[in-house]
């Protein structure tokens, strides 16, 4: 990744950029901090690059041709047009799922305003995004830039280490992180919690989410809304299982992996409730090695109170049997609403004999093609009804698994065509692999 920072103020950025884990990033090549001098483009000899504002009022504004310039001198150097960030109050605050999108870019350029701002007419013509980094003024953009290098480099390999890099679950399920604790085992009459003691890592991984959820509703309620419960279900091979695990692991910290065949998730599709995100490792037919993926998920509006509330609750039922838990869920408040949201039974039926009616049309377009897996999960979030992405197969093969899902409970509303362009998570082999007939018929 290289950021071209356009500022009036290099070194602020220098001295940032080359200091703890952000210098040995840039030492090590990883990433690239280049600045420009936005003063180095002025039109006029005194070398001010500010004016007053028309209309009157407090303040001065930048140019609009130097900071054009600036934005050009980039442009021409790459050869293309990277994305070119405003660091302005005035914009939505950044939050993590910008910060992964924008580390998939190969360049930034980040523009760093003063004073009362820059003249309008240049940030129309050369801004792509504008970002906020809170809700308060700040002298220049200067440190929002800083900020984005730093949040957005996390994400470019080599610069964290390994043990870093656990930090990347700070917001992987939309829950804060639980407390941490090192030596000595007291401090000022206070105990590490005695679990963290234990060696037992079923439970100290139980209490750990525990300590999220709780930490979540405390200091941030809102990030429950966005919350996931992710279980990997898996049926046949080990290859199935393996890709149910790793898949599961990618999505969710605490994300729970079963081994169920058809029928029992056929039994069992009520259980899942809102927030569920269920992904599906089936084994591909005649190729032990490979399996095919679907991911199911529901809607996240209902149902959530209950469940942070009782975390406790839904801790203890974890440990007895993740079974158990999803039989007990399936009596609780949020049992029909998986119905209620697909609808009445008999629509299911005919929407099993014609899953055709607009879903291939709402299936993937070119655009959907480019995703990531992580992209379409993410923007799974917030859907109102159950949903099912179905990865991989031929045309026919979705078409079956489409009526199987939908016989089964669960409205498709999406089919994902893998292709070559189809960045899939590590380790998981069977996205671009066939639904076995076996299995759907
Ligand atoms: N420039 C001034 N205030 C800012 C803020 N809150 N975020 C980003 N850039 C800014």
């Amino acid at each position: 990744m290289k950021y071209y920072v356009l500022t009036l103020f290099p070194d602020l950025i220098r001295q940032i950029t080359s200091t703890s884990i952000l210098g040995r990033g840039v030492k090590s090549g990883a990433i690239e901090v280049e600045t420009v001098n936005i003063r180095d483009f002025a039109t006029r000899s005194s070398m001010r690059i500010d004016d007053y504002p028309y209309g009157g009022g407090a303040g001065i504004v930048m140019e609009p041709e130097p900071v054009y310039q600036a934005v050009r001198s980039v442009e021409e150097k790459l050869g293309r047009r990277p994305r070119v960030i405003y660091l302005t109050p005035q914009a939505r605050v950044l939050d993590q799922t910008k910060v992964e999108e924008l580390a998939r870019e190969e360049e930034l350029i980040l523009l760093c305003g003063h004073y009362e701002g820059i003249d309008e007419r240049v940030l129309e013509e050369v801004v792509t995004d504008y970002i906020s980094i809170g809700d308060y003024v700040l002298t220049g953009g200067e440190l929002g830039a800083a900020v984005i290098i730093d949040a957005v480099s996390r994400f470019i390999p080599g610069v964290l280490n390994n043990d870093e890099s656990t930090q990347f679950e700070s917001f992987q399920d939309n829950l804060l992180e639980y407390p941490h604790y090192t030596r000595p085992e007291e401090w000022h009459g206070r105990r590490v919690p005695e679990v963290l003691l234990s060696g037992n890592h079923e439970k100290i991984e139980e209490w750990r989410h525990e300590q999220s959820l709780i930490r979540t509703r405390e200091r941030r309620p809102e990030l429950l809304e966005k919350s996931f419960t992710v279980t990997g279900i898996w049926y046949g091979t080990d290859a199935a299982r393996e890709t149910a695990q790793s898949l599961t692991a990618q999505l969710s910290r605490y994300g729970t992996v079963l081994d169920y065949g058809r029928k029992k998730l056929q039994k069992m599709h009520r259980s899942f409730g809102p927030q569920d995100l269920l992904l599906l490792a089936l084994p591909q037919e005649g190729q032990g090695e490979q399996t095919c993926i679907t991911g199911l998920n529901s809607c996240p509006e209902e149902g959530l109170s209950e469940r942070v509330a009782g975390s406790e609750k839904g801790l203890r039922e974890k440990a007895a049997g993740s079974e158990e838990r999803l039989q007990e869920k399936a009596a609780g408040p949020e049992k029909g609403l998986l119905e209620k949201a697909a609808g009445p039974e008999e629509g299911l039926q005919e929407r099993a004999a014609g899953p055709k009616d607009g879903l291939r049309e709402k299936a993937a377009g070119p655009e959907a093609k480019e995703m990531t897996f992580s992209e379409r999960f993410r923007n799974l979030r917030g859907t109102s009804t159950p949903a099912v992405v179905l990865y991989g197969g031929d045309e026919t093969q979705r078409q079956e698994a489409v009526k199987y899902l939908w016989e089964s409970g669960f409205s498709v509303i999406e089919e994902v065509p893998c292709t070559d362009t189809y960045r899939t998570p590590e380790g998981c082999a069977g996205l671009s692999l066939k639904i076995r007939k076996k299995i759907l018929q």
